[in-house]
Parts: C-alpha cells; sequence; structure tokens
C-alpha cells in the first residue's frame, strides 16, 4: 500500500532554513566544527521572571485547559501592550494568542482564504507565508522589494500585483531575512494604495519590532492609518524580543469577526496555549523593559562587525539592515566562480551548500526567500563565532575562481 500524501502538501517546498540547520548538525556529529548562522533564533535565556511565573503557575495548579483565545491576564497584558507601544486600541475579545506568531498565520488564512485566492507576499519574505498561503489552497504572489530600494515595499509595485482576487498583503517590518524597515511615510503611502483596494486585507508581522538599530523605530501600520484598522491583522509575540522561542507564544489583535474566525480554526486544531507559557508571556511583557533594550544594542553592535567584515568583501554587497538580526548580502559577484574543490556557483544555493561543506559555515540561500542571489546570515551567535564565520567565508571567497 502506498501512503498517501493529501494534494494540499503536494509540492511544497522544505524551508531551506530546516534543511541548511539539519546538514550543519550532520557534519557536526560527523565531527566538524560546524558554524551555524543558519536559523532565527536569539542567542540569549529567557526572562527570568517568566521562567520563575511559569514555575509559580505550576505550583499553584494552573494546569488546567485554558480559554481557547488566551487567559485574560495575558490577554490584558498584550491590550495594554498595544496600546503603550503600538497606539493600537483593542479590547481583549479582538486579541489572539496563539502557539508562537506561526499558528497565528496559520490561523488567519485558515480562516479567510477560497481556493485561488491571492496572497501579496512581499520578497524577500519569511519562508513560512508563501508555504501556509499555499496550503490553503491560497496563491502568493511575490512582490520584489529590491535591494537598491532598501528592500522596501514600494507602493508602484504593490498597485501592480493588486487583483479582484487578492485577499491579503502580507507586510513583515523589520524584515526577515532583508533587515529593512518601513517608515512612516513608507507606510503611509502603502495606506493610499489599500484605500483604492477595500477588499485586500493586511497582515502586519511585527515580530521584530524592538529590535530597530540607529535610532529608527518601528510604527504599525494600523496607527498611521487608523481608518484602515478594521481590516488589519497586526501580529507578534514573545519569540524574538524577549528570547522566548520555545514557549510558543504568539498573539494577533484585529478585527473581531476575523479573531473569532481564526479563534474557531484553533480551537478544532491545537485549543489554548501552554496555561505556564502564557503566564511566562505575562510576566516577560511586565519585565523591565532595558533587558529588550540591551539585547538589540548588542545585535546592533553584532551587524555592524558583520556588515564591515561582508562590505571588504570582493565579489559581495552588503545593504546595512536597519532591524531584526540578519544579514542579507548579494552575492552575484561570485555567480559563475568555482570553489577551490571544483564546485560551480551557479546560484545562492551552491554558494551556501560550498561555504557549509568546505567552509563549515551554515548559512540560508536567497532562493529560500525568494530573492537571490543573496544569502542570509543570522547575527543571534557571539562575537567570537561571527568573527570566525566572517574569517571563513573571507578565506572562502578569496579562493573561488
Ligand atoms: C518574520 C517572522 N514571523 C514569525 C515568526 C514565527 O515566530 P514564532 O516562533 O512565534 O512562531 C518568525 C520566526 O522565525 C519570523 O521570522
Amino acid at each position: 500500500m502506498t501512503f498517501h500524501v493529501a494534494g494540499r502538501l503536494r509540492g511544497l517546498p522544505q524551508p531551506a532554513t530546516i534543511a541548511m540547520s539539519t546538514r550543519a548538525r550532520e557534519l557536526r556529529a560527523e565531527g566538524a566544527d560546524v558554524i551555524s548562522l543558519a536559523l532565527g533564533e536569539p542567542d540569549f535565556p529567557s526572562p527570568p521572571e517568566a521562567v520563575e511565573a511559569a514555575a509559580a503557575a505550576g505550583r499553584a495548579g494552573d494546569t488546567r485547559y485554558p480559554p481557547i483565545g488566551g487567559q485574560p491576564a495575558l490577554k490584558a497584558a498584550i491590550v495594554d501592550k498595544f496600546r503603550r507601544q503600538n497606539r493600537l486600541d483593542f479590547t481583549p475579545e479582538q486579541i489572539l494568542v496563539a502557539n508562537g506568531g506561526k499558528q497565528v498565520i496559520f490561523n488567519a488564512f485558515m480562516a479567510t482564504l477560497e481556493p485561488g485566492d491571492e496572497v501579496i507576499v512581499p520578497a524577500p519574505y519569511w519562508v513560512s507565508y508563501p508555504i501556509i498561503a499555499r496550503m490553503m489552497g491560497g496563491v502568493p504572489v511575490e512582490v520584489p522589494c529590491h535591494e537598491a530600494s532598501g528592500f522596501r515595499l514600494r507602493p508602484v509595485a504593490l498597485r501592480a500585483a493588486i487583483t479582484p482576487r487578492t485577499r491579503w498583503l502580507v507586510l513583515n517590518f523589520p524584515n526577515n531575512p532583508s533587515g529593512a524597515i518601513m517608515e512612516r511615510a513608507d507606510l503611509e503611502a502603502i495606506a493610499d494604495v489599500l484605500r483604492d483596494a477595500p477588499h485586500v486585507w493586511v497582515l502586519a508581522d511585527e515580530i521584530y519590532e524592538h529590535l530597530t538599530f540607529d535610532g529608527r523605530k518601528h510604527v504599525s501600520l494600523a496607527a498611521v492609518a487608523p481608518d484602515l484598522a478594521g481590516r488589519i491583522l497586526t501580529m507578534n509575540g514573545m519569540a524574538k524580543a524577549y528570547a522566548m522561542t520555545g514557549w510558543r507564544v504568539g498573539f494577533a489583535g484585529g478585527p473581531l469577526p476575523l479573531i473569532k474566525a481564526m479563534t474557531s480554526v484553533q480551537s478544532n486544531a491545537t485549543s489554548g496555549v501552554c496555561t505556564l507559557a502564557q503566564a511566562g508571556a505575562v510576566a516577560a511583557l511586565g519585565s523591565p523593559f532595558e533587558r529588550v533594550e540591551t539585547m538589540r544594542a548588542t545585535y546592533q553592535a553584532r551587524r555592524d562587525r558583520v556588515v564591515a567584515a561582508l562590505r571588504a568583501l570582493d565579489g559581495l554587497t552588503c545593504a546595512r539592515p536597519d532591524g531584526a538580526f540578519y544579514a542579507y548580502p548579494g552575492i552575484s559577484g561570485v555567480i559563475g566562480k568555482t570553489s577551490a574543490r571544483g564546485r560551480l556557483m551557479a546560484s545562492d544555493l551552491d554558494f551556501a551548500e560550498a561555504l557549509l561543506e568546505e567552509a563549515h559555515v551554515a548559512t540560508v540561500p536567497g532562493a529560500a526567500f525568494g530573492m537571490s542571489p543573496h544569502i542570509r546570515l543570522s547575527f543571534a551567535a557571539s562575537d567570537a563565532q561571527l568573527d570566525e564565520a566572517c574569517r571563513r567565508i573571507a578565506d572562502f571567497v578569496r579562493t573561488l575562481r
């Protein structure tokens, strides 16, 4: 008997982020000294207040099924966070707590997409948006955001991509993988385009909002254009700013009918998020914000180190990321060259594979994010690791012929 895979799963790509870190693990198991800059995971501990609150919740017997959409205390903390940090007003009923930001996206697309509905995904993009859209029968429509325009979404490009079938626009700034942000004026111009397209909803993934550099600040689209708030889902989570990836707590605020439909999806999938993790999230949101600021400043210093090292290399270009914790250098200058071990660099996939196999540095090829030829390096790693990785990359690039 052959195993039947449902049509909705056929042809979906394996995220290259996972493929590269898996290969890095294999090489390590064989004894190689691999530096992995492939995963987007903070290298800081979670806030001690969160750990303590989760343990206390367990001891106090907070171990029963939680409400599907989130514990009242966490919803209240999120309402407060949106009001203080984003100038967004939601009632607790307009908040959904999910198993990570990823489940917010899953719920939203499952709750709204009909077969053939289009989801505009500015490229480069985080790998999961087009995959989840396709799982739900949607059609991802990529809109390139070029390095020359700072990887920002240009209003003309957005306007050209909108059709009568467009259901969603995904806006992820600060962006994974490019580190680009959208400033107020950029968002105002995007809002103008959206005003002419009342059938288009916006998923604003703001999970990197606190990780911005050089004094730049993230602004929420729903705050810039309150008249559009009725069709904006603002998504965030504990993973990146609070270094709480393993806790699986994401959340969103949005229009009530959408939140209700998403809650119904979640009710039939995972139910409410782990009670202990929710208690930890409440404590983290109330913990001293200086800790987030310290991590942000550390990422900024690392960014400067990595960008300077990469810019010194012939054949590579490197835009300075304004946020998140990734560099996204362009590698068009090395395409067509051959490595010391005879590998032809026909694409960024070849480059990333050769860099891993020959120099033992794991990165992710830009093809995974819909914009080539680039590679993505995470600078959520120690200075020593970053310096050593950059030295290896430099040696590798120098030996290309
Ligand atoms: C842009 C973006 N959105 C959402 C997520 C998902 O975060 P979570 O761990 O909360 O599911 C990630 C994680 O890498 C991300 O990079």
